[in-house]
């Protein structure tokens, strides 16, 4: 008979990875959704991808999908993508651009807040303002937009009393979204989300990342090379604040986790490029390099690294027990001109091969942990960060009493 989510549970020890049989499994997977999911702020994209009134982008998770759209007054919408007479999907397409959003079966036409504008038909009490495309709440800071599906959601200002200061000088409101790419990895998103925590795989399988940042080195010799760093950061136009972690918040305050970390770039390296020169103009207020980049966490899906000239963030989906999405986004600043102020292939580069090394790894990973004679082993100091995820999960999970 197979163990419940709670024996499963009880069988993690701390400063191990999970036990087996919670990599991969579908009952779990159930529970993940409800439990994170559909109750935390999830940080899904950027304003630049609906720039004008109309435009939207589909965000699909836990068998729902989102209709991400900018709406009349310039606030960004988050609609269900359910009709409201009989429930079918309204929008197919992954991005468009709709003046009115209209269900294709029988023709009920909603506004591009979800109201329902129009419904062929219907009877004379037929009530059409209670029968707008339901709303989830969505917030935009920074530029970045975050959706919730609770009824009532956590509260979002913590991220912002955090975040505004450092995030600042990137000015990333005014950026915009150069590239996007999605890599599919047959893996359970937890999976996906240890590895990105954790850089102790960072010098065997990553030489490209490893021979630029000092995040590959151990923390005392991470944490050595930072005064450098510190001491240019005004000159170059950054703000002073050089580390602000709430990360992987439990009790109480699940879904508002936000982070941000510099660290070091090796000598000679001024971003994340193949030889370490400038891939872009600098973003926002920056002026100058200062030999940083900075981690930055939000909410249990979407991770970042932000250069002083463009910003990698990464999206983790879970798409199935074992299938996770990673889409990452290369933000530039807003005025950039490909071709002209940078390259396409030049700036994806550091980030398309690391990340298609990660796809094998997690990959490889999950078939490892399969095993019936797969046994959870200690973990390093240079995976802290993976460590706290896992006690964040078994806690939040544990509180579920499922
Ligand atoms: S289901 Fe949408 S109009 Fe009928
Ligand atoms: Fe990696």
């Amino acid at each position: 008979m197979s163990e419940s989510l709670q024996q499963l549970l009880a069988g993690w020890q701390p400063g191990h990875a999970l036990p087996g049989g919670l990599y991969g499994n579908p009952h779990t997977y159930e529970r993940e959704l409800d439990a994170i999911f559909l109750k935390s702020w999830l940080c899904i994209g950027h304003v630049s991808q609906v720039p004008r009134v109309g435009d939207y982008f589909l965000f699909d998770i836990a068998r729902e999908s989102v209709i991400v759209v900018r709406g009349g007054e310039g606030s960004v919408n988050a609609l269900l993508n359910v009709c409201r007479h009989r429930g079918s999907r309204v929008c197919d397409e992954a991005t468009g651009h709709e003046t009115r959003l209209v269900c294709r079966y029988h023709g009920w036409s909603y506004g591009l807040d979800g109201t329902l504008r129009a419904a062929a038909r219907m009877p004379g009490d037929f009530d059409r303002s209670r029968h707008g495309l339901r709303r989830l709440q969505a917030r935009v800071f920074a530029g970045l937009i975050f959706v919730n599906f609770a009824p009532e959601p956590p509260d979002f200002s913590v991220i912002e009393r955090d975040l505004a200061a450092p995030l600042a000088p990137y000015q990333l409101d005014r950026a915009k979204v150069a590239h996007r790419q999605t890599y599919a990895i047959d893996s359970d998103w937890k999976l996906a989300v240890e590895n990105y925590c954790e850089c102790y795989h960072c010098q065997p399988a990553h030489p490209e990342y490893s021979v630029g940042h000092s995040h590959a080195l151990s923390p005392q010799e991470e944490a050595a090379m930072l005064g450098p760093v510190k001491a240019r950061a005004a000159q170059a136009g950054l703000t002073d604040i050089f580390y602000v972690r709430n990360s992987w918040l439990a009790a109480g305050q699940l879904g508002t986790d936000r982070g941000y970390k510099r660290y070091a770039l090796m000598r000679g390296h001024k971003t994340g490029s193949r030889d370490g020169g400038q891939l872009a103009p600098f973003l926002g207020s920056i002026r100058d390099f200062d030999g940083g980049a900075t981690d930055l966490h939000f909410g249990p899906m979407m991770f970042g690294l932000a250069y002083c000239d463009h910003v990698v963030l990464y999206r983790f989906t879970p798409r199935g027990p074992r299938n996770t999405d990673c889409e990452i986004l290369w933000l530039v600043n807003g005025e950039a001109q490909e071709g002209r102020d940078y390259q396409l292939r030049d700036l994806i580069w550091l980030w398309d091969v690391t990340t298609v090394a990660d796809k094998r790894i997690i990959e490889r990973n999950q078939a490892g942990v399969d095993s019936r004679y797969y046994r959870p082993g200690p973990m390093s100091e240079m995976e802290e960060f993976t460590q706290r995820f896992l006690e964040w999960y078994v806690a939040t999970l544990r509180a579920t009493g499922a």
